[in-house]
């Protein structure tokens, strides 16, 4: 009888520690994690900071479509990786980052730009003193042959509709259901990716929804446990 009472405190055993060791300890260190609302740089309400409310619909497009397959949303420290050097967010992303999302889309593996801060702008002072709000993420260099003027609503339909067109090499799928043929009335959609004297293709519900998520990333405000690796004066212009 000794034997199956080794057997069975051997099970329970790896069973406890593993509950432990990935369940309680985890749960000891983040359960009590609040939101960061940073009152003085004018935020009314976590919203204003966290982008978990600002596009609910096109996060289920995101979802639905898989783009986190191939696209992750989490920045790694400097010391870890090159993501802020190469403007994919203003520092490391972490656990407090996440906090409304009821499953944070991590993603595991990256065949295209991590989107953290797709939606990333800061206000840069110009040399006439006044300040212009402008995108920061992927802030290539301004001589860079592939770098967009804007990666804007419009771009980003170009992009969904044929990524080729803008990239002869990309990988990225082309989500051409997202879109639609209508007539056109007076005048073309300015959203429109292609149109002929009658007809035109315009996004989608969907498509604009999943447009207004992208932009709404934005994990860029500080935070005490990871302070700001590359200010906009210091980012590549
Ligand atoms: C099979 C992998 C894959 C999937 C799935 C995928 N992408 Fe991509 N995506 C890529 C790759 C690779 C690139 C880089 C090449 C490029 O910019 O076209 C990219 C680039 C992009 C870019 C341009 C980024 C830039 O440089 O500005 C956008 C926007 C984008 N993807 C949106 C999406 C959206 C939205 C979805 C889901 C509807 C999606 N992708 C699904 C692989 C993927």
């Amino acid at each position: 009888m000794q034997k199956p009472s080794i057997l069975f405190t051997g099970i329970f055993g790896a069973f406890a520690i593993s509950v432990g060791a990935m369940v309680l300890i985890p749960h000891t260190q983040l359960a009590s994690l609040q939101p960061q609302v940073t009152w003085d740089e004018g935020a009314n309400s976590p919203s204003d900071i966290y982008p978990h409310e600002r596009s609910a619909t096109g996060r289920e497009v995101y979802v639905a479509e898989g783009c986190f397959y191939c696209h992750s949303q989490q920045v790694r420290d400097p010391q870890y990786g090159p993501d802020t050097e190469r403007g994919w967010g203003s520092r490391r992303t972490v656990a407090r980052d996440y906090i409304y999302e009821d499953v944070p889309l991590l993603g595991s593996q990256r065949l295209g730009p991590d989107f953290a801060n797709f939606g990333w702008t800061a206000k840069v002072a110009q040399k006439d003193g006044s300040e212009k709000t402008v995108s920061m993420w992927r802030n290539e260099h301004e001589d860079d042959s592939k770098k967009p003027a804007a990666r804007n609503e419009r771009w980003i339909y170009q992009h969904l509709y044929n990524p080729r067109t803008l990239f002869s090499d990309s990988k990225c799928p082309s989500y051409r259901y997202l879109f639609e043929t209508k007539e056109i009335g007076e005048k073309p959609s300015p959203n429109a990716v292609a149109h002929n004297a009658k007809f035109q293709i315009v996004p989608t519900h969907e498509a604009e929804r999943l447009a207004q998520y992208l932009l709404s990333l934005d994990r860029s405000h500080e935070l005490k446990e990871a302070p700001t690796a590359i200010k906009p004066k210091e980012a590549k212009k």
